[in-house]
């Protein structure tokens, strides 16, 4: 990475102010931390500067309170398990700008760690506010991005804040932009892109770009019908995106003129509702009836995507097969998880809700790395500049 990393500055005794992604899932009902593996995965940074007595204090949002207190989004369960953790108390603050919060960082010793409040429930964070931004930096004198997943958004905190502070990439950062530059420009080859989930919108600019840097692009999940559609296959009342007909349609005229094979679904398992109640079955794509969705990838679909898996050096995948959160349209996607943890091949793994799938059927520990950014990673791999990773600080300066 061509950006200064917290390596590269001297933070023993500085008030080092990380932005960090704790904007992990909830359970609905119990608000309890469903899954807390973007808290672990800023562990590194974390102890890295409370080792070398740095007073650190960490800045994130949790959820989309849209500038206002939600009191179920607060940052109190977070510090709790982040001190369980790290082994040593991590206390909230009251806010994350003013005096009482002032009060609290001047309170804290080398060596010690705060939590400021959700730093969405202030309208000016998404705002990218100037006067908030500057708030925030009086607070520190060290700016550290490790938030990845978070560094698509110019906000505030991510991009704001480094006008006024020296701004470098933290460890999380570091590794991440590592591993999707070695797949956007040095991959081993056969390169494979598993790509699902419902939104074409926001992988459009990865299809493209990896049109001619994959070997073969297996398109499931909900977009899958779009791509079947503009096919000219019968789809039934399988949500189709319009808006992106064209996209689709002129993507896979230039599949042929580039290096990448496109292959979609041959056979799905269609519904007559998304419910676990309404009746499915199991049929070719030619054989799709008027009247019904497709909610997941068919068998002979899990065989084909497996064989051609089993042939790369190098998978990246994107997003659901099917409607995962339902038991009985969850087969595509965890026959998919299982695939690529017992592959022999760098395997990486989108944020998100593909992330969330393989962290709950325990086959995180088996990829090559599994990424905090959902959005963020589908961005970088768009070929676009993440604006929170383009405001830190040149290695070498231009
Ligand atoms: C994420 O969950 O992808 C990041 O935390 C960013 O959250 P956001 O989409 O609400 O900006």
């Amino acid at each position: 990475m061509d950006k200064m990393t917290v390596r590269d500055i001297e933070v023993t005794g500085k008030r080092v102010l990380v932005r960090v992604d704790f904007n992990v899932p909830l359970d609905e009902e119990s608000g309890a931390i469903a899954d807390d593996s973007r808290i672990q995965a800023t562990l590194p940074t974390i102890k890295y500067l409370l080792r070398r007595k740095a007073k650190v204090i960490l800045a994130s949002h949790l959820g989309r309170p849209k500038g206002k207190v939600v009191d179920k989004l607060r940052m109190t369960g977070i510090a709790q398990r982040l001190s369980q953790i790290l082994g040593q108390q991590v206390g909230v603050a009251t806010d994350c700008i003013g005096p009482e919060v002032e009060k609290s960082v001047a309170s804290l010793k080398a060596g010690e760690a705060l939590l400021l409040e959700n730093i969405r429930f202030h309208p000016e964070e998404e705002a990218n506010d100037a006067s908030f931004a500057q708030q925030l930096a009086g607070l520190a004198d060290i700016y550290v991005n490790d938030a990845f997943g978070a560094s698509h958004r110019a906000h505030a905190s991510v991009v704001g804040i480094t006008e006024y502070l020296p701004a470098v990439a933290g460890l999380l950062v570091e590794k991440e932009v590592y591993i999707m530059e070695t797949l956007l420009t040095n991959p081993a080859h056969p390169l494979a892109k598993l790509v699902g989930g419902a939104k074409i919108s926001d992988k459009i600019d990865m299809l493209e770009n990896f049109l001619d840097k994959a070997d073969v692009i297996l398109i499931g999940g909900g977009m899958a019908a779009t791509f079947l559609k503009a096919r000219s296959y019968e789809v039934g009342r399988s949500m189709v995106d319009d808006a992106k007909m064209d996209f689709v349609t002129k993507l896979l005229e230039a599949v042929s003129r580039n290096r990448a094979r496109l292959l979609l679904p041959v056979d799905v398992i269609i519904a007559e509702e998304l419910n676990s109640e309404a009746e499915f079955k199991t049929v070719a794509v030619e054989d799709i009836p008027p009247g019904w969705k497709i909610a997941d990838i068919g068998p002979q679909t899990v065989k084909l995507f497996q064989d051609e898996l089993a042939k790369c050096r190098t998978v990246f995948w994107n997003g659901p097969m099917g409607i995962y959160e339902i038991p009985r349209f969850a087969a595509g996607t965890e026959a998919m998880a299982r695939c690529l943890a017992g592959l022999r091949a760098t395997t990486i793994v989108g944020g998100g809700s593909t992330a969330e799938a393989v962290i709950e059927m325990g086959l995180a520990g088996k990829m090559t790395f599994v990424s905090t950014g959902g959005g963020a990673s589908l961005q970088f791999l768009g070929g676009n500049k993440l604006p929170g990773i383009e405001a830190l600080s040149d290695k070498t300066p231009r």
